[in-house]
């Protein structure tokens, strides 16, 4: 099973970038985090702050993964081009927040890829990305 965990713009920056709000893990750190948890499952760690990458990535998942773990950083308030990609695609996105953005400026309590996702996890963390791996997982084992 092989599971792919895309990380959109500025997430390149954790560790440095705002640690109040998004924690002191850099982004290998959080990767190191969420592949300790799985050994049997086979996980893709892919991060562009442009949006054309997310969405080649997107549509080139679609046969080669079971389901795509999505961060996309400020383009989920906006990005319809991400949004056409995710319901393109057949396969299951789990949208992930490290941080609560119901709780923070209004423009992020938008999500344009909330509609078109299978679910939504925000505010638990880099444990936000093991949740949604294991979600992903379920299913496919569960799935016929
Ligand atoms: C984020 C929340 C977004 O609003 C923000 O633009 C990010 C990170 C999060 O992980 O909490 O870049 O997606």
């Amino acid at each position: 099973m092989k599971i792919l965990i895309l990380n959109g713009p500025n997430l390149n920056l954790l560790g440095t970038r705002e640690p109040e709000v998004y924690g002191s893990r850099t982004l290998e750190d959080l990767n190191i985090y969420i592949r300790d948890y799985f050994k049997k499952t086979e996980l893709e760690f892919v991060q562009s702050n442009h949006e054309g990458e997310l969405i080649d990535q997107i549509q080139k998942a679609e046969g080669s993964y079971e389901g795509i773990v999505l961060n996309a950083g400020a383009l989920t308030h906006y990005s319809y081009a991400i949004r056409d990609a995710i319901a393109a695609v057949s396969l299951p996105v789990m949208e992930v927040h490290l941080s609560n953005v119901a709780a923070r400026e209004d423009f992020r309590r938008n999500s344009v890829i909330a509609p078109v996702v299978q679910g939504s996890i925000s505010g638990l963390g880099a444990y936000g990305y093991v949740l949604a791996v294991r979600a992903i997982a379920h299913q496919a084992i569960h799935k016929g």
